[in-house]
């Protein structure tokens, strides 16, 4: 390519990439990507709330691992600058940890849970259609539907069965950004915080008959994702 050429190729990259445009009025975008849900995971400590030993206070606390999943986002344009969108994902397993208690069999893994945490969020663009570079912010509801708990095998071992928690309702924040490689497909980066509250309980007859232990997490998780998007 000689000199003149390129420096015409330049020009008609330069005038090009402005025209790169996104997000109008009416647009629906998509987006996949990988998700990791990092539960902050304060927890109250363990009581006994059921059974002989009703009242007693075990200590301790609750923790939960991380997990990384396929990520969705369906968003539409209200207008140039204003959308809706909805989170979704494949579902998220993690495990469960009581540290600390005084009942020493209680201490360890008690089990994993999974669920889906579908968010509804208000999106606003603060930058122009024309801008190729697209960041936002969004606040919106969360509904975080916990299943399929299980108590660990060693957990079982000591006597414990009957695991559950309960599903959450709460608020949710985000920040993230498009940036438009064409006029349909973008990159995407973007962080939440969901603020998921549970209650956990869990029985044990070999402690003593009847005996059922709680604990209230704050779950309370930053939730990133990285992944690309198609505007249509
Ligand atoms: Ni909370």
């Amino acid at each position: 390519m000689n000199k003149s050429k390129l420096s015409a190729s330049l020009f008609a990259l330069a005038l090009a990439a402005p025209l790169a445009h996104a997000h109008e009025a009416g647009d629906i975008i998509v987006r996949a990507g990988a998700i990791t849900v990092n539960p902050k995971a304060d927890s109250s400590s363990v009581k006994v709330d059921q059974g002989p030993l009703s009242g007693a206070n075990l200590g301790g606390k609750a923790t939960m691992s991380s997990d990384t999943q396929l990520g969705l986002n369906f968003a539409y344009m209200l207008t140039n600058n204003w959308g809706i969108e909805l989170l979704a994902a494949s579902p998220f397993e993690h495990d469960v940890k009581i540290k600390g208690t005084a009942l020493g069999a209680a201490n360890g893994k008690l089990g994993t849970l999974k669920h889906l945490p579908p968010t509804l969020s208000v999106v606003y663009y603060p930058l122009d259609a024309k801008s190729a570079f697209q960041p936002y912010v969004g606040a919106g509801i969360n509904y975080t539907w916990i299943y399929d708990e299980h108590v660990g095998s060693e957990a079982q071992a000591n006597g414990f069965s009957n695991f559950k928690a309960k599903n959450s309702w709460g608020m949710a924040f985000q920040v993230g950004a498009d940036y438009m490689i064409t006029d349909n497909i973008m990159i995407n980066a973007q962080m939440r915080y969901i603020d998921i509250d549970t209650r956990a309980t869990v029985e044990n007859d070999a402690v003593a008959p009847g005996t059922r232990a709680r604990v209230n997490v704050d779950v309370d998780p930053f939730i990133y994702m990285v992944g690309l998007g198609y505007k249509f």
